[in-house]
């Protein structure tokens, strides 16, 4: 029977991850390979669990290098693609747009490149799957939802790079005929995230008490999806999406920054055996991010009806399953913000 051949990019990353880690439990017909770069924001350690499984592989690379995203292409016939490598904090595209450029429009292409240069016999069977985010659609005022058809208004550096790789992707369909579908997700939460990103980076610092830095007046809304709920969702969409198509996917749960930081801290009080009201007294409000984008709402109800997704857990449980995770992975979150993580890969796979 032929092995089907999938290559997800970016699998060290905390999305990645979960998806890897679910791909390789869930189709042992399937050989999984883990392309990824291991910036500051790849993390092996994501994957001890599985990293021994006979149906995966890593390798370390550039999305960015063509001559060797075309080589690797040659030498495996992927069936399919999972694209979900990217530079993917808002902050940091601020500071450096350059990178978001090089790596989520540039990497795409050249990914586009090589697998339509490999599947020149026929796409039957064959798909890329582009992973983006909510962000392209722009900002929405206090009411209203981002739907599959709502146009474009990226406003960060970081939603410009992930909206001009979102339409580099559709005309590889419109042109090429390639077999693509992209989905559009909200901001994800749950274990494996790196540190920089709202709610990890709120949990370590309540547990080190230190300041909990809320941007303006904490009154930007989010809609908040588990991680894992997310991957199944990719899954889905990966095996049974339409060519051609885009699907939102998201939590149906908006919270303001501010509410979210105190239900955050509620919970750490509990688990912390501190007195209510503790956490709450490291709450910080700093300057706010530049062209901060207001609300994010999504409408997943094609992805509903089409394929009958919906979100599994309940915010205050996935919440306190999160928070549960960073208290008993200490090791990991210690790793992770003394940079001491980044070393791992050369001691597993270079050193021995
Ligand atoms: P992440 O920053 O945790 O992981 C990104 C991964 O990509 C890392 O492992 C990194 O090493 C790898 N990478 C970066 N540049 C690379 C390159 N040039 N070549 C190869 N690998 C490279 O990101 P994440 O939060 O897991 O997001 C994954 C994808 O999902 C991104 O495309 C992002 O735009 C999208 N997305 C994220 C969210 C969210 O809430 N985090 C929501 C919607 C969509
Ligand atoms: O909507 C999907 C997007 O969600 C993804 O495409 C991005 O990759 C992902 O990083 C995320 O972007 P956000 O900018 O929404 O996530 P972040 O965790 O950086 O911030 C969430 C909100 O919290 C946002 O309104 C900014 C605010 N914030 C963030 C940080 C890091 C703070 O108030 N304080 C902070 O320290």
């Amino acid at each position: 029977m032929h092995t089907r051949k999938i290559l997800v990019t970016g699998g060290a990353g905390f999305i990645g991850s979960h998806v890897v880690r679910r791909l390789v439990k869930a189709y042992p017909q399937y050989h999984i390979y883990n392309l990824d770069k291991l910036t500051y924001a790849g993390n092996l350690m994501n994957l001890l669990d599985i990293e021994h499984a006979t149906n995966y592989s890593f390798i370390k690379g550039d999305i960015v290098d063509d001559a060797f995203v075309t080589r690797l292409f040659e030498e495996v016939q992927f069936d399919g693609v999972i694209h979900l490598a990217a530079e993917s904090h808002v902050d940091r595209s601020i500071s450096n747009p350059t990178e978001f450029i090089k790596t989520n429009v540039l990497g795409t292409v050249n990914l586009l490149n090589a697998a339509k240069a490999s599947w020149k016999d026929g796409f039957d069977g064959r798909r890329f799957y582009h992973i983006s985010t909510d962000e392209v659609y722009g900002s929405l005022g206090e009411t209203g939802l981002f739907h599959e058809t709502t146009a474009y208004d990226p406003r960060s550096p970081y939603s410009s790079s992930k909206a001009s790789s979102d339409h580099l992707v559709r005309a590889y369909f419109h042109t090429y005929g390639l077999p693509v579908v992209i989905s559009n997700c909200s901001n994800n939460y749950g274990s494996f995230q790196f540190p920089e990103k709202l709610i990890p980076l709120a949990i370590n610092n309540i547990k080190n008490n230190k300041p909990v830095p809320v941007y303006g007046k904490g009154e930007n809304v989010r809609d908040w999806l588990f991680v894992e709920d997310h991957a199944a969702a990719i899954d889905l969409i990966f095996h049974q999406g339409r060519n051609g198509e885009t699907y939102n996917i998201g939590g149906a749960n908006e919270w303001k920054n501010i509410d979210l930081i105190h239900a955050l801290c509620s919970i750490m009080d509990r688990k912390l055996n501190r007195q209510p009201g503790t956490s709450a007294g490291l709450i910080t409000f700093v300057k706010d991010r530049a062209g901060h984008d207001h609300r994010y709402a999504i409408d997943f109800g094609k992805l509903n009806r089409e394929l009958g997704w919906k979100p599994s857990l309940r915010f205050e449980e996935g919440l306190e399953k999160t928070v549960d995770w960073y208290l008993a992975n200490e090791e990991w979150l210690k790793s992770v913000t003394s940079g001491e993580y980044q070393h791992y890969y050369e001691d597993q796979y270079i050193k021995r």
